[in-house]
Parts: C-alpha cells; structure tokens; sequence
C-alpha cells in the first residue's frame, strides 16, 4: 500500500487545529497515534513492502508521528489557556461601584461642635453611660424628691450600686454627672467638653426619643463671671450656626447651676423656623453644692456649665422634622449628609 505521506501531514495539522476541546483533541490523537490508529497502520504494512518503500514508509511514518505529537502537545496548551481564560477576570469591565458609607449625622454633628469648642481650648472628656445616683443626682444638687429621680423619669437598672445600699444604678439622664467626674479627677483650671449618649423614658413622637445625646460644657477657674459664659456661648453659635444668628438667655432653674438660664437662638437659616425663637441648650454658674461634691474648697473656685441637646441641633441646622429619622437607619435619608 502507498502513502501520501504530504497529505498525510497536511491533514494532521488541519485535524488538531479544527480541534476545539480536549476530548476533540483525543480522537485526533487516536486517530493517528492510537494503537488502531493511522501510524500504527503504516508499521503494521512494512513486512509487505519492498525494501525502498520501507524506507520511504518508515520514514514517513516516524515524521507523522513527531509532527502529530509536537502539534497535539502545543494545542493542548492552547485550548487550557483558553478555558482558562474564560473563568478569568475581564479587567477591562468598568467596576461595581460599592457604595461608600458617610459619618452618621448625629457624630458628624457632635464632632463639629466639639471641634467649635476644642479650637477655643475645650477637652474632650468621656463618662460613663451607666452611673450611680450619686453622679447623676445627689452630687448635683438634685435632692432625693426631684422628680427627676423617678423611674418616670430615669431608667434604673436591676444592679444595686456596690458603695451605695438601697440605691440603683441607672442609664445617665444627662451629661452632667460627667462634670463631678471629672472634677474629682482634675485641679482647676480645666475646661472639658463632654459629648455622649443620655437615656430619658419618655414616649416617643417626633420630638422625643428614649435616647438623644446631649454634649456637656464645664469650664472651672477662679473669678470665672457669668459674662464668660455669655462670651463664650455667643462665639460658639457664631461659629456654629452663621453670624446671622440673634441668642437669648432666658432665666431659668437647674438644681445644679446658680444662677441659670435657657439659651434660645433666631435665624432665618433655619427652614421654616425663621423668626422663632428655638431653645438649644441649658447654662450657669456652677452651684457651690456641686463643688462641694466634688471635693473643692468653699469659695475657691468659679465655673460655669452648660449641656445642648445634639438631636435638637442637627434638626435645626439641616431642616428635620422628625427626631425619629436618625435612628431608623433609611439609608435614603442618612445618605443626603
Ligand atoms: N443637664 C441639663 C439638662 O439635661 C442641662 C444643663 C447642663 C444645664 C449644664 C445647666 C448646666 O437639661
């Protein structure tokens, strides 16, 4: 039998590129290279052929079998890569945007008037947001019948107080237990600001809520003047709310401050609220109960105090109706800030 050894050749190569999977691949190689297959064939036929054939078939043979291997080895690798490829990642789509979260209102806001205060030579103090009634009342002067005390009025937890018997520990309803602590830690002068969370169980509505954040002031010096305070209150809202802003200071009664007063402000930035007088915080002098309580001397020393509500202002300042958006975590709403 004679063979086209060229042909042959050709068709080897035209096969294994035409081959576009590895088992595709196989029935190539079995084609030529198996046991029943083509080149096995034409060693099978040598015995019959006269001694030049052999050589020329032999020949040939052995080349087809060279060429169908090398050429089967590099698709192999050809058709890997390939498949390879597909699970790849293509980088030449444009990316998934992840969303990028933001600073919660409420803290953006407690840092901004942090920031107000630090810039003027304030301290950023922490208190605990479980105290004693020592801290929360009796060391500020709120006497054991305010009904401030009562569970109306205060969370108490199920934990007695381990110095004191017979009295509870509870969920701070202010930030000013966090002024005894820091006096009994510190010598005046000192002048601290004090942001953090306060528990009230009031019924919720739009303007209430069982947990808002209030940031305490306390400044403690000798011959510190009520005119200080104003000064100081007066370039804080400057500062913080635009020099359009117009503040009152309207007397009021804090067990704790002597004398006191409510700060309300006016501004005709605020949405809706133009020529309202808004309240945001409650100032004084502080009491000399209260440096009592703290261990100071009678008569040494002079301060004044002061606690805003954060919710209140947030709600001022970006037109929100409803202190119940902060925490109902819709993102639609905490995106805009
Ligand atoms: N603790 C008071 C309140 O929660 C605010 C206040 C702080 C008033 C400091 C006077 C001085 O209403």
């Amino acid at each position: 039998m004679s063979w086209d050894i060229e042909k042959i050749k050709a068709d080897v190569a035209a096969d294994v590129a035409s081959a576009s999977s590895l088992d595709a691949l196989e029935s190539v190689r079995l084609k030529y290279l198996g046991k029943k297959g083509l080149v096995q064939e034409m060693y099978g036929g040598l015995s019959e052929a006269s001694a030049d054939e052999k050589k020329l078939i032999g020949k040939g043979a052995n080349d087809i079998k060279t060429l169908a291997e090398g050429l089967i080895a590099d698709r192999k690798i050809a058709i890997s890569a390939q498949s390879k490829r597909a699970d790849a990642i293509d980088v030449t789509i444009p990316g998934a945007q992840r969303g990028v979260g933001t600073q919660h209102l409420i803290n953006q806001t407690v840092i901004e008037i942090c920031d107000v205060f630090e810039r003027m030579g304030f301290v950023i103090q922490r208190g605990p947001e479980i105290e004693t009634e020592f801290h929360n009342f009796s060391a500020l002067n709120i006497p054991l019948d305010h009904p401030s005390r009562d569970s109306f009025d205060t969370f108490y937890l199920d934990q007695e107080d381990p110095q004191v018997k017979g009295h509870y520990l509870l969920l701070r309803s202010h930030t000013s237990p966090g002024q005894i602590r820091v006096m009994k830690q510190h010598k005046p002068p000192m002048a601290v600001i004090i942001p953090g969370k306060v528990y009230r169980p009031d019924a919720v509505d739009a303007s209430h809520s069982f947990m808002f954040h209030q940031i305490e002031g306390l400044l403690v010096d000798k011959n510190v003047t009520f005119a200080d305070l104003k000064g100081l209150l007066t370039a804080f809202c400057k500062k913080y709310f635009g020099d359009d802003v117009t503040m009152r200071f309207r007397p009021h009664f804090f067990p704790f401050t002597e004398p006191s007063a409510e700060v309300d402000i006016q501004s005709n930035i605020f949405k809706g609220r133009a020529g309202k007088w808004l309240e945001i915080l409650g100032c004084g002098m502080v009491h000399p109960k209260v440096f009592e309580a703290a261990g100071y001397p009678a008569g040494e020393y002079t301060g004044f105090a002061f606690g805003m509500g954060v919710e209140r202002i947030a709600m001022l300042k970006h037109g929100i109706g409803d202190i119940r958006t902060f925490v109902e975590n819709d993102i639609r709403f905490l995106r805009q800030y």
